[in-house]
């Protein structure tokens, strides 16, 4: 059964079989600058789709289906089936301001402004243009006094809104002008705290969908407010809309229900597994490690991962689990004539209970549904009574156990009931729960565009997508690069280090950086917010084993054991998009970087990071004014030796023992094999050594010392290896004890990083 394209009427007469009793006639389908597709030529139940260019939309009809040998509904000279130009909802809605220019209809490309009356502020955007899906950029812009105990709440672009008063316990109520079908909130309370129930109603046509770039920005800052993770202060979260309840690696059960009705083929079957594997990928970043539902349904439900296994095999990985959906096929759904989402909810509801009656904490744990689904709920009865009974379980009648649960619906393609799926998502200020998109390869496009980062930024090591080609852009490829340098006094040379921050508190670099006049007035740190202003310093904690001199009495002129120091910083470094901490060994923090769950231990980092012989690993340069990146391979096992019986050529006089010893708290890098490593030079001292695991960035080492200077010229190049020199860097594990005193410090005024035991 393939699809039948038909590109104007011509062509579609060439693919024409001959009409026998019990098919659709094919006159009179064909639409005005557009094109259609049936799903079974003119046989019984095909459905034919109509398609119009970017920016139209298909008139009257979207599409038709032959039922009993006949168009349903049946194509009529008039009104002409054709494509329209897409027309954005009636912005003339603003009270107390004005917009141009005025116009009977809005079309797509046209570009309103909106200006609020003397006495009034505006609020939203001052400039909007009509999208090609039939909505409005940027939000509805509010000319408000702002003078009750609520904002004005505004009126959407196609809307109405009665009631004017915004005290507390005032009511508004909204509709949409017809045809077009309201999304989100019809009525909103002001509450005592100054806000509005639920979410801004959008007024959408049949033919609005949302567009992958809106859902994934949308989505991910909703998602990012059910799994970020409070861990470091510096966060305004207002921008995030609210408060983030769960704590650090918090319980989380996170159910996902995905609809293989009729109307999905197998293609379309392994893209749904595809989009939720993806999905779990991105949820993964978050620093929670939830315990997962996965069923698929039809007129039954087909289960595929079961919450209750996390119970009883708590020791499978997510990995392991995640191959019962790869293995998961078409067939295994059974009967697919229907689709039963009010049994998909009640088999949400059943597990629930089950987890429950196992989990004494039930009530701590966070709840977020997921649900994709292409159609109407055609058996089982309405899903809404299903979904009470849920919310009912979870949030016990009482509102403010409302962020203990989220429902997200997708709805893919033009056949989802919107308004009754709307009935029963999650309903947020600021956030959006119900998402319709045009297709299945657009819901791929939403994860594959969602970014991690939207409400993240409080995650240690996260990588930023940036823009290259931007100079100012640069430095968020490392946001946790601080420089330093110690101004002496006259005569002195200025000691120029790199370091890296940790905490939001703390600043790790090299011990060697500092001489014992060092007072931390003398240490300026720059952490590039922008501003390049440096950041002061209040203590500065050399590791107190630190001794340069220690070996000076057996010939060995510097030593470099311990070379490690922290600088407290007198504030918080505020995190940002520009700032933030890298992972460091041994903590939860990096565990949930690393995705490791169960009982993690410090070993097991080092066999996830420092296991092969070889391990490709970087450091920071700063290369006049640029920041450079070296690429040096740590050797690691056997490769190791060869970098040893070079530290002894310089280092004269040792044995085999001795030198051991020497080089044994430190990561070797450098040499030509298996190729040539970019090689330290003197200012890098300090900076941290980092791997990168599941885009996160984890610091193994610091710059401390090397065999040999290559760094005399300033050129282009970075220097280069050569055969026998290497770079020693100190190893993290070999440092724990120092850097759990210190960063681990629990009742100390900042927050500490959470050591593994
Ligand atoms: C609005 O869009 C229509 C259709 O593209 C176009 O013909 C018209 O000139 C636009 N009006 C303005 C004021 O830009
Ligand atoms: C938080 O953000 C809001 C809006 O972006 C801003 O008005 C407010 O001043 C910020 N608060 C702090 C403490 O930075
Ligand atoms: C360093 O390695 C990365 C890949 O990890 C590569 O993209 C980059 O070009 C390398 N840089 C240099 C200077 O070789
Ligand atoms: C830094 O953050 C901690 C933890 O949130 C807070 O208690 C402390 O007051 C902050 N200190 C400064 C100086 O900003």
């Amino acid at each position: 059964m393939g699809l039948v394209f038909c590109w104007g009427l011509f062509a579609c007469l060439v693919t024409v079989v001959t009409p026998s009793a019990t098919q659709c006639p094919d006159k009179d389908l064909s639409i005005v600058g557009g094109t259609y597709t049936l799903t079974r030529r003119f046989e019984e139940d095909s459905v034919l789709h109509y398609q119009c260019p970017a920016g139209h939309y298909p008139y009257p009809h979207k599409k038709r289906q032959c039922r009993d040998g006949a168009w349903d509904p049946k194509p009529r000279r008039r009104p002409v089936q054709e494509c329209r130009v897409v027309t954005c909802p009636n912005p003339l809605v603003l009270e107390n301001g004005n917009v141009s220019p005025y116009q009977p209809r809005y079309y797509v490309g046209n570009v309103t402004e909106y200006a609020c009356h003397s006495d009034y502020t505006l609020r939203g955007s001052s400039t909007r243009r009509c999208k090609e899906n039939g909505k409005w950029t940027g939000v509805t812009p509010i000319c408000g006094r702002d003078t009750d105990h609520c904002p004005d709440p505004g009126i959407p672009a196609g809307a109405s809104r009665t009631g004017h008063i915004f005290n507390i316990d005032d009511k508004v109520t909204y509709r949409c002008d017809r045809p077009l079908i309201l999304l989100g909130s019809k009525q909103r309370v002001c509450t005592e705290g100054g806000q509005w129930t639920g979410k801004e109603p959008e007024c959408y046509y049949d033919y609005t969908y949302d567009t992958p770039e809106e859902v994934s920005e949308a989505f991910g800052n909703s998602l990012g407010n059910s799994l970020a993770v409070s861990e470091f202060e510096g966060l305004n979260r207002t921008q995030f809309g609210r408060k983030i309840q769960l704590r650090k690696g918090g319980n989380l059960h996170i159910y996902i229900a995905l609809d293989a009705s009729d109307s999905i083929d197998p293609d379309d079957f392994e893209q749904s597994k595809r989009i939720v594997k993806k999905l779990i990928d991105k949820i993964s970043v978050y620093e929670v490690t939830p315990k997962y539902e996965i069923f698929v349904f039809a007129t039954d439900v087909h289960e595929v991962i079961d919450i209750v296994d996390f119970y009883n095999n708590p020791d499978k990985t997510l990995a392991e689990r995640l191959k019962q959906l790869d293995e998961s096929q078409y067939d295994d759904k059974g009967d697919a004539s229907g689709t039963n989402i009010a049994k998909a909810f009640s088999t949400i509801h059943g597990k629930m209970t089950f987890v429950k009656q196992r989990e004494p904490e039930f009530d701590d744990i966070r709840h977020v549904i997921i649900m994709f689904t292409d159609g109407v709920a055609n058996m089982g009865g309405r899903p809404r009574p299903k979904v009470e009974q849920i919310k009912e379980l979870i949030m016990k009648g009482n509102p403010e156990r409302e962020e203990y649960l989220d429902l997200y619906v997708f709805g893919v393609g033009e056949d989802v009931q919107q308004e009754d799926v709307d009935e029963y998502v999650t309903k947020r200020p600021k956030e959006k729960h119900f998402f319709i998109l045009k297709d299945l390869e657009n819901l791929e496009e939403t994860f594959d565009e969602m970014i991690d980062e939207s409400s993240s930024v409080d995650l240690c090591g996260t990588i930023w997508n940036y823009d290259s080609t931007n100079p100012e852009e640069k430095r968020i490829k490392h946001p946790w690069l601080a420089e330093i340098s110690v101004i002496r006094s006259l005569g002195q040379p200025i000691s120029n280090c790199m370091g890296s921050l940790v905490t939001p508190r703390f600043v790790l670099t090299a011990a060697h950086c500092f001489n014992f006049l060092d007072t931390p007035d003398k240490i300026k740190v720059i952490i590039e917010d922008g501003t390049s202003s440096s950041k002061k310093v209040k203590n500065l904690i050399l590791h107190p084993k630190f001794n340069i001199n220690a070996k000076k009495d057996k010939g060995i002129s510097e030593t470099y054991d311990y070379d490690v120091a922290l600088l407290e910083l007198e504030k918080n470094a505020t995190i940002s998009r520009r700032i933030r901490p890298l992972c460091i060994p041994c903590t939860e923090e990096t565990s949930r970087a690393l995705r490791l769950s169960g009982d993690v231990t410090c070993e097991k980092h080092r066999q996830v990071l420092l296991n092969k012989q070889l391990e490709p690993a970087a450091f920071m340069t700063k290369d006049n004014t640029d920041i450079k990146k070296k690429n040096v391979t740590i050797k690691l096992r056997d490769a190791r030796l060869a970098c040893i019986a070079d530290a002894k050529r310089v280092i004269k006089g040792v044995t085999d023992n001795e030198i051991a010893k020497i080089t044994e708290q430190f990561l070797c890098s450098g040499g030509t094999e298996p190729k040539v490593d970019d090689i330290s030079c003197k200012g890098d001292s300090g900076g941290a050594v980092v791997m990168e695991r599941h885009s996160r960035v984890i610091q193994v080492g610091i710059v401390s010392w090397g065999v040999a200077d290559l760094c005399k010229e300033k050129g282009e190049k970075l220097p280069q290896s050569e055969e026998h020199t290497r770079d020693f860097h100190i190893d993290l594990f070999k440092v724990q004890d120092f850097l759990r005193k210190h960063l681990g410090k629990t009742d100390a005024d900042y927050t500490p990083l959470n050591f593994l035991s």
